[in-house]
């Protein structure tokens, strides 16, 4: 199979580039960045999928600073939505499978546990907005597509739209003896994008088109997730709690945005550890990484 990466320099990107390979040998994998594509531009997506002829096109490229999104609606309606409408398009024409990365903050965060992939939308910031909406014009232009959920990501490349990742932040922050306030009202679960690329590459081998959740397995808040890190790197800050309202984010987040990976299960193809592992494995790999490649964007 053929596939063409987008977005390949992010954070899950990077983690797609070096996982497909040893999950997927036998396939070619042809990797453009930013400055290769420009999603929201149809002429752009239309040359560049014309030129690779891919069997698959995997979307990782977004807007996605949620606060910054706030203010700049157009253009991460731009990107999140009219650039999968563009791909969309564009693997109609050339008949190629679009695998797409949507998030949890399609929900609004208002029922008690995991998401199902076929509750209803209902995002409360523009960012989950703008994602709802590419979701909807991926499923309105071209039914061979996957739509892959994902929440909470972090990756040894950082994210490139953030800026480094949330384990990066703390561990720093730890190391720089600061007192560190995480909010406690947020609850998801982090996945490494390693892991999420593992299962990219395995559902890429299936003809089961659809929408997907693909989360690690159970959860955790922001503040949980942080102790977690601290106990598992033998840390010891000064770790308090916050809540949203305190932390002054510009932008509303869903006080819980859990993912049930109900589709992955049933076709029993859900390859994703529990979060605490998860992160155990990141720890682990962090340590093998150059210094460039571990949060280099932070
Ligand atoms: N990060 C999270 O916590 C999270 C959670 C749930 C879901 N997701 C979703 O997962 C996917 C991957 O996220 P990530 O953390 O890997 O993001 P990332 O690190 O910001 O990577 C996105 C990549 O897309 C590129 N890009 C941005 N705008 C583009 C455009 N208009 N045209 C072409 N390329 C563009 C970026 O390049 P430049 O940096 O050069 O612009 C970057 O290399 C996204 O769909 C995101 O919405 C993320």
């Amino acid at each position: 199979m053929r596939v063409l990466l987008i977005g390949a320099n992010g954070q899950l990107g990077h983690d797609v580039r070096r996982v497909w390979p040893i999950e997927r040998p036998s396939d070619e994998l042809v990797c453009l960045d930013h400055g290769q594509i420009e999603v929201a531009d149809l002429v752009s997506v239309r040359a560049a999928v014309g030129a690779a002829r891919p069997d698959l096109v995997v979307n990782t490229a977004a807007y996605h600073r949620t606060d910054e999104v706030e203010s700049q609606p157009e253009r991460a309606f731009a990107v999140n939505a009219v650039g999968a409408r563009n791909l969309a398009l564009a693997c109609r024409e050339a008949d190629a499978v679009l695998l797409h990365l949507s998030t949890d903050y399609v929900f609004g965060g208002r029922k008690a546990t995991p998401y199902v992939e076929d509750d209803p939308v209902d995002p409360i910031n523009v960012y989950g907005v703008t994602k709802a909406a590419g979701e909807m014009l991926v499923r309105a232009t071209w039914p061979r597509h996957f739509v892959v959920r994902s929440s909470g990501l972090y990756g040894v490349a950082g994210s490139s739209g953030k800026g480094g990742n949330f384990v990066e932040t703390m561990l720093r922050l730890a190391r720089e003896g600061r007192p560190i306030r995480v909010v406690d009202d947020q609850t998801l679960t982090p996945t490494p994008t390693r892991e999420l690329a593992r299962q990219l590459a395995v559902l890429a081998g299936t003809e089961r088109h659809g929408t997907y959740h693909a989360t690690c397995q159970g959860e955790a808040s922001w503040h949980a997730f942080a102790a977690e890190i601290f106990r598992q790197a033998g840390l010891s800050p000064a770790l308090s709690s916050q809540s949203t309202a305190e932390s002054g984010a510009a932008a509303p987040r869903p006080h819980y945005s859990v993912l049930d990976n109900r589709a992955l299960r049933r076709a029993g193809i859900d390859v994703l550890p529990d979060w605490r592992d998860g992160l155990a494995g990141y720890l682990a790999e962090r340590q093998t990484a150059t210094p460039t490649d571990v949060g280099g964007r932070g």
